[in-house]
């Protein structure tokens, strides 16, 4: 008995090795369903003497739970097997892994950047933390002069300790820094450390302590542009801000320079952009006069040349400030400068 029952154990074990999903159903009946071999012989158990009634009893019931045993991995492998086929399913169409992209903003730098280097214009930078001197004293902008107004600033606070609020500060100066209002302090930054001819371009945040709406922003960036050589006039100025403005914005566009006042320039300009709305006409968005603003402009200020040892004899300059949020407004038709530091992926995952 003990011999038969072994065998039945060898054939259900083979059975089970090779079973599909479907068979085990079959094979379990087969080995250890009511109508089993192993189901018989257990109900014969019964007619044994106690002894091997005891010792066959205990068998049979192994076996039978072997078997089980046995079925129930098998199922589970066959379960494992048909999820890793289906893992493995190439027919499937990949998921496309989400990329970054660039912001707006530095798109727009970047190409007005690319201008400029074609022109010959060195990319140079300045820190945002910067000295009281550079951003106002150096540009003729000194203490008291009501042109300060104008730039409404976030002073940094002394540091008390006497320790340095930035690696290039002197310690025990610092009442004298603040967040840059412009970026023309890199301007001063660069004429007091290169002598003339220069052509340099210096994009970069700036800041305003200033209430914020859709054309006013706290924190903002500007592109500034410098060029300083013999003989330099507003004609050039005029020549490279028209050949600036319609590659960024188009042929169709034309500028005019506007009288206007910074204390760092003489004469000083606004740079005007014919209205890409209307055409000149006179619409909504430009007031109706036509033309938007731009950015400022004019000839450096002889003073300021002085101020950073150039004579402004033997030589003269022009320099520009334009708002990048501004001109990448203007190309891509955007209503509110919030938009570019709101954060809301729906408005950057445009560009
Ligand atoms: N710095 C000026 C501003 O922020 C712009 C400007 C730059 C004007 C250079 C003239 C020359 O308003």
């Amino acid at each position: 008995m003990k011999e038969q029952i072994l065998k039945i154990f060898q054939a259900a074990k083979t059975d089970i090795a090779s079973a599909k999903e479907a068979d085990l159903q079959l094979i379990s009946a087969k080995y250890i369903g009511r109508k089993s071999e192993l189901a018989d012989m257990l109900k014969k158990v019964g007619n044994l003497d106690r002894e091997k009634r005891k010792l066959a009893g205990k068998l049979l019931n192994q076996v039978k739970n072997q078997i089980q045993k046995l079925i129930d991995s098998r199922k589970a492998d066959l379960l494992t097997e048909k999820q890793t086929q289906a893992k493995r399913d190439t027919s499937l169409p990949g998921i496309r892994p989400t990329t970054g992209h660039l912001s707006p903003l530095t798109l727009v730098e970047r190409e007005l950047v690319g201008i400029f280097r074609e022109l010959g214009f060195t990319v140079v930078t300045g820190p945002e933390a910067e000295w009281e001197k550079y951003n106002f004293d150096m540009l003729n902008i000194p203490a008291n002069h009501p042109a300060r107004d104008e730039w409404d600033t976030f002073w940094l606070k002394e540091n008390t300790s006497g320790g340095k609020l930035f690696s290039w500060m002197k310690p025990g100066v610092s009442k004298n820094t603040l967040l840059r209002t412009h970026t023309s302090p890199v301007q001063i930054r660069y004429m007091l450390d290169n002598k003339p001819p220069l052509r340099i371009i210096s994009p970069g945040k700036v800041f305003r302590y200033e209430a914020e709406d859709a054309t006013h922003a706290a924190v903002f960036n500007q592109l500034e542009g410098l060029m300083v050589d013999k003989n330099i006039n507003v004609a050039h100025l005029k020549a490279v801000m028209l050949h600036f403005v319609r590659r960024v914005l188009g042929d169709e566009h034309n500028i005019r320079l506007r009288p206007s006042f910074f204390p760092f320039t003489e004469p000083s300009f606004e740079v005007d952009v014919s209205c890409g709305l209307c055409k000149g006409e006179g619409c909504r968005s430009c007031h109706g006069s036509g033309w938007l603003e731009l950015m400022g402009a004019g000839m450096v200020h002889p003073q300021v040349l002085r101020n950073v040892g150039i004579d402004p004899n033997e030589y003269s300059g022009f320099a520009f400030g334009a708002g990048i949020e501004r001109l990448a407004m203007l190309k891509y038709g955007i209503t509110d400068i919030r938009l570019f530091l709101g954060g809301d992926t729906r408005f950057t995952n445009q560009f």
